[in-house]
């Protein structure tokens, strides 16, 4: 037998997962570390505070197991966060993540100085404030000092696995997301890196998701237990390694990830552009491309609802009072702009809020408000999707919002798509697992992992009744931000 490990490494948490070659799931641990605000609308992690959970997950998960037989890692991660290290591989300052939103100014510069035309075809992609780029221009601006420090620049799951290898490596699913990398001939683009004041040297060496970078050094080894031989795959970003792991691979496949962001991600086997630049266009961890669009507060808004506000955990409880008769029919919105919005409206300043609240409005038509509202924004990108042509039948659903059945049913039909629930919701991890199979040759290909490992265990399908009332109501919800647009730059 032949044991994998598959890593999360989330903005909440670090979640990870053993797994044999037959799929099977044998355990799996979660360990948090904490998140920074420092000001309205940023948001930073410590780098060590990482890869302490991850070594801690790993004795942990391993603790009752022959760690002899333990033969790859693979690390999905949350993307575009930038670590920047020094020449002696110190990190130089805490990683400022891709739900960031202070670079307002810099993306703005990307975008209207060096022009969307130019970014697009150097890159495939604009700027999006939460993309690599924009972050090195303010870092230099702002932080000279530390600028002039930087002696390798790498994205968060890059950071776990130069800590278990020594290799500072990058896999081109990832890559894409920093705005540096030219996606359509996955190599970095000189004129991009020109343009941010660096040099290829400062960045990481590239490789496909399932390429193995190396083998884990001879400290960590001892330290966690792990055989000398293991080996650690280039992983993914955590959104096309949730892909893999539900089994979206090759052509037209279509996942939405409901975790602390809201995803749609669409695979290709070819490289495509949205000529409007509202969807993401990266490469794939399967050696493809996909089309993503990317909300920056998806699961995350329910959290906040609950725990912030309603000072509960009890998330379900919270949705016992939403009576299947008051689907489609909810007089509260919710705009779910809680860290400004990246797909498809772009907007840093835009924030959250409820409209329609009257003396008879209850707790429960909140919570439900909020549930809705992020189905209408996964919606906006799928309407994107479908001006290009590209027009998905059904998808496959993960990720911690996923697991309840209120919000899933309300999805399928606000989407009017037949949602199909794969035996694992851990897309990433289990991702994770599948390419460090492929990467120690356990299977040729991800598409043949993908297709021995991944089961759909459910499907929720859209109710023609439930789904009409809904295109109402997206189509009131569609008014909504236009309306707000001009307001929210007043409101900083
Ligand atoms: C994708 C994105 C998010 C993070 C979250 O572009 O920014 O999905 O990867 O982990």
């Amino acid at each position: 037998m032949s044991l994998f490990i598959g890593v999360d490494l989330g903005t909440s948490a670090v979640k990870l997962l053993l797994v044999d070659e037959t799929g099977k799931i044998l355990n799996s641990v979660t360990k948090d570390y904490p998140l920074y605000f420092p000001q309205p609308g940023w948001s930073e992690q410590n780098p060590a505070d990482w890869w302490k959970a991850v070594q801690h997950g790993i004795l942990q998960l391993t603790e009752h197991t022959d760690k002899s037989l333990i033969r790859g890692i693979g690390v999905g991660g949350q993307m575009h966060g930038l670590v920047a290290l020094d020449e002696k591989d110190a990190v130089i300052r805490p990683a400022i993540l891709w739900n960031d939103g202070r670079t307002a100014e810099e993306t703005d510069w990307l975008n209207t100085v060096i022009g969307k035309e130019k970014l697009s075809a150097l890159t495939g992609n604009i700027a999006f404030a939460g993309f690599t780029a924009p972050k090195l221009l303010w870092m230099q601006k702002h932080e000279p000092e530390n600028f002039k420090r930087i002696a390798k620049i790498m994205l968060p799951k890059d950071y776990i696995n130069y800590r278990l290898t020594g290799v500072h490596a990058c896999d081109y699913s990832d890559a894409s997301g920093m705005l540096l990398l030219d996606v359509e001939h996955k190599c970095w683009s000189k004129e991009m890196l020109e343009i941010c004041s660096l040099s290829e040297s400062q960045m990481p060496r590239l490789f496909e998701s399932y390429e193995v970078i190396g083998r884990i050094q001879g400290f960590v080894s001892g330290a966690l237990g792990l055989p000398r031989d293991c080996l650690v795959v280039a992983g993914a970003g955590d959104n096309a390694a949730a892909a893999v792991g539900t089994g979206v691979v090759g052509e037209g496949g279509c996942n939405i990830s409901l975790g602390t962001s809201g995803t749609l991600f669409i695979s290709s086997q070819r490289f495509g552009v949205d000529p409007y630049n509202a969807l993401h266009a990266f490469a794939h961890a399967d050696g493809g491309w996909h089309l993503m669009g990317c909300m920056l507060s998806a699961a995350s808004c329910n959290k906040w609802l609950c725990e912030e506000i309603l000072k509960t955990t009890d998330y379900a409880g919270e949705q016992v009072d939403i009576t299947p008769d008051e689907l489609g029919r909810n007089r509260v919105f919710f705009l779910p702009y809680l860290m400004g919005e990246r797909s498809p409206i772009n907007d840093t300043d835009a924030r959250a809020c409820f409209l329609g609240m009257s003396m008879d409005s209850s707790r429960s038509d909140l919570v439900q408000a909020v549930l809705e509202g992020v189905a209408f924004a996964i919606r906006d990108s799928l309407e994107v999707a479908k001006t290009l042509g590209v027009t998905p039948e059904r998808s496959k659903l993960c990720g911690g919002g996923a697991r309840s059945p209120l919000w899933r049913r309300i999805l399928a039909n606000v989407l009017d798509l037949p949602l199909d629930i794969p035996q694992t919701e851990e897309g990433p991890g289990y991702g994770g697992a599948m390419l460090a199979m492929v990467g120690c040759g356990a299977y040729a290909t991800v598409r043949d992992c993908a297709e021995a490992l991944v089961r759909v265990t459910d499907t929720v399908e859209p109710e023609p009744e439930l789904a009409a009332r809904y295109e109402e109501q997206y189509r009131k919800f569609r008014l909504i931000y236009p309306a707000l647009k001009m307001l929210f730059p007043k409101l900083k």
